[in-house]
Order: structure tokens, then C-alpha cells, then sequence
């Protein structure tokens, strides 16, 4: 099928309204007058005000103080497009039909995937500063405060049949663990794709497929990972977690770095996927397999089994020895417990 053709720029960032304005305006941390946010964006004082209300109904906290204005309670680490392309290497560069960075969206992978039914060249990638719904595994909600951590989407075409991909799930994971080493943490895997670091989560995987069983098969791949967690935030979230601030205090790197990484792991890994399975992955992910050899909990839809994990096997099924027999478990709703 020949490849949709799509409008140049390459690099979208949707217009700006005036919240969206006055909020990079403020983004600096310091006070900006009434005043001169209006002259800025040519409305009056009230209108400021106005928007001030909207930026605060993102969960953002501003002080006004007379005679000197507004200021975020702590300055914000914005996206922008172009940073984030600036550390994406050439090879997956060439690999990037597209980018979107978005304010305010419900899900990045709800909205690519809704971009996908109208055509969308594969390699098409989406950031949100916010997702207002955004979805986790097993129907979980992922927490997603505004400009707090990474939510990142990419859409890709794999010419073959869903049955080639049941261990996609586990390159994924590779290539976000490598994107994290490069940002300067050293993850652990929790089967399939969880991402951990000293049994706390940092980071998740979402991948959604759609598209004929037979092919080709369209796939949005969903990535979340915890940058700086707001206090408001945190406890929301129901399972132990841990942030990349958290972990690594002042050498944090930006929000653009670290989507720039996991974008240019993440390309490499779909295109290295699709030309040779999962063989290349393996290796990498036993590695970093921190069940292995443990005593688990398995949770199915409607039952729970505990035994000792194994590891995987050569397609990325987990393997469970339970009393005296093996179990395999290809995929799917299950959640794995390690014993403490
Ligand atoms: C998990 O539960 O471990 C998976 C979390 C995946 C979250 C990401 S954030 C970007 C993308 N959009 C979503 O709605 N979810 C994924």
C-alpha cells in the first residue's frame, strides 16, 4: 500500500492559544506583571486573569502577588519539538514520519490510534504535556500531571500478521530499559514490559494493536516514564513508584532529552523488530530480567498461580515452574507479583 502523503512541516506543534501562551511566559518561574503578559498577548488585565484560572485548572499552582504579578510555584520544564528531534541520532531520524507535541490531550495513544483510521504514515510519534485519561495496562489509569513526565506514542505498520508480534511487548521494553541507561539509570524488566528500579516502577508500557489479523498490522506503542512526580500527584498513584529526579537529584536530565532518547531507542527498535523478531532482544532482556529465579505470583483474569520464574523462552513467553510442572504464559492480562 503506498505510504499516505503527509503535509509538510514534518514537525507539528499545534498553535498555541493564549493560556498555552501566558503559560510559557511563566514557565521561567519568575514574576510577570498583569500588565505586561496583556501587552504581550494584546488582552487586558482581566482576560490574564481569566487565563490564569485555566492554567491553574491544569493542576498547576500560581501566585499572584500584588504589584508584582504571577509566578509558578516552581519554574517548568516544557516540551519543544525541536529538542526533542535534537536527540534523536540520524539513522531513527530517518525513521520519524512525524511528531506532535501537545498540550492537553485524554491519551497520546487514544489519539494516535484515532489518527491512524484516516491514514498515517508509519513512524508517527505524539507528546503530550498532559493526558487527562491516560490509559495503563489492565485498565489501569496512568497518572499524567502537566509537564511533570514523559508521555510518548508511536504509531507503527508491520507488513506481516498479529501472531509475529506476540514478542514485541518484550523488544519495547528493551529499548525503553536502553533509553533509561542512556539517560543515566540502570532499569530492571519485570515481565513483560514493566520497568523498575529497586522493585519501584518508573516507567510503563502500553501497546495497542490494530488492524487485519492476516496484515498488515498497525500497533501504537504507548510509553510513560516518571520524570518529577508533583506532590499533588503522587498520591494518586496505587503502586510503589520512583522518578528519575528521585534517582538521579540534579543530574535529571530534561523531559525533551529523555522523549528524545526513547524516541530514537524506540524507532531503532521497531525497524530492527520487524526485520528480525525478537532473537535480537533476547539477550537483553534476560539480563535485565529481575524475576527470574524468584518466587512469584501470577494474576490471571480469574485465578492466581505461584511458583518459581524461570525466565523466558525463545518466542518471550514467561516461564513458570509450579509444583512439578512448567507453565507457559504467552501474554496477555496477567500481572506478575515477585515475593518479597
Ligand atoms: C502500564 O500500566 O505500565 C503502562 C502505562 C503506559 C502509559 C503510557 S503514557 C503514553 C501512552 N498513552 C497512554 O494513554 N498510555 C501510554
Amino acid at each position: 500500500m503506498p505510504r499516505p502523503k503527509f503535509p509538510d512541516p514534518l514537525w507539528y506543534t499545534r498553535a498555541m492559544n493564549q493560556s498555552e501562551r501566558i503559560l510559557q511566559l511563566l514557565a521561567d518561574g519568575r514574576f510577570h506583571s498583569g500588565d505586561q503578559l496583556g501587552r504581550e498577548l494584546r488582552i487586558s488585565r482581566s482576560s490574564v486573569w481569566k487565563h490564569i484560572r485555566q492554567i491553574e485548572a491544569l493542576g498547576l499552582e500560581v501566585h499572584a502577588v500584588p504589584g508584582r504579578g504571577y509566578r509558578l510555584a516552581a519554574p517548568l520544564d516544557l516540551l519543544a519539538a525541536d529538542a526533542v528531534q535534537g536527540e534523536v541520532a540520524a539513522p531513527a531520524a530517518a525513521r520519524l514520519a512525524g511528531l506532535e507535541v501537545h498540550w492537553d490531550l485524554d491519551s497520546t495513544n487514544r489519539h494516535l490510534r484515532a489518527a491512524a483510521q484516516s491514514g498515517l504514515p508509519s513512524g508517527y510519534a505524539c507528546l503530550a504535556e498532559r493526558q487527562s485519561q491516560g490509559r495503563g495496562r489492565r485498565g489501569r489509569t496512568w497518572i499524567s500531571p502537566f509537564a511533570a513526565h514523559v508521555y510518548l506514542s508511536v504509531y507503527w505498520r508491520f507488513p506481516g500478521s498479529a501472531a509475529a508480534l506476540g514478542g514485541l511487548s518484550l523488544a519495547i521494553g528493551v529499548a525503553v530499559a536502553r533509553a533509561l541507561e542512556r539517560a543515566g539509570v540502570e532499569v530492571g524488566l519485570k515481565w513483560p514490559n514493566d520497568l523498575l528500579w529497586q522493585d519501584r516502577k518508573l516507567g510503563g508500557v502500553l501497546l495497542e494493536l490494530f488492524g487485519e489479523a492476516t496484515g498488515p498490522c498497525d500497533v501504537v506503542v504507548g510509553v510513560g516514564v516518571n520524570v518529577a512526580m508533583p506532590c499533588a500527584s503522587a498520591a494518586l498513584v496505587d503502586q510503589p513508584w520512583v522518578d528519575l529526579r528521585g534517582i538521579l537529584g540534579p543530574a535529571c536530565p530534561s523531559r525533551n532529552r529523555v522523549a528524545g532518547l526513547l524516541l530514537d531507542e524506540l524507532l531503532t527498535a521497531l525497524a530492527d523488530y520487524e526485520r528480525h523478531g525478537l532473537t535480537v532482544f533476547l539477550e537483553d532482556w534476560r539480563r535485565r530480567d529481575i524475576a527470574a529465579g524468584h518466587d512469584v505470583e501470577l494474576r490471571l483474569p480469574q485465578d492466581r498461580i505461584t511458583g518459581t520464574a524461570l525466565g523466558v523462552d525463545d518466542a518471550g513467553a514467561l516461564l513458570l515452574r509450579s509444583g512439578s510442572s512448567t507453565l507457559r504464559f504467552a501474554s496477555g492480562e496477567v500481572s506478575l507479583r515477585i515475593a518479597p
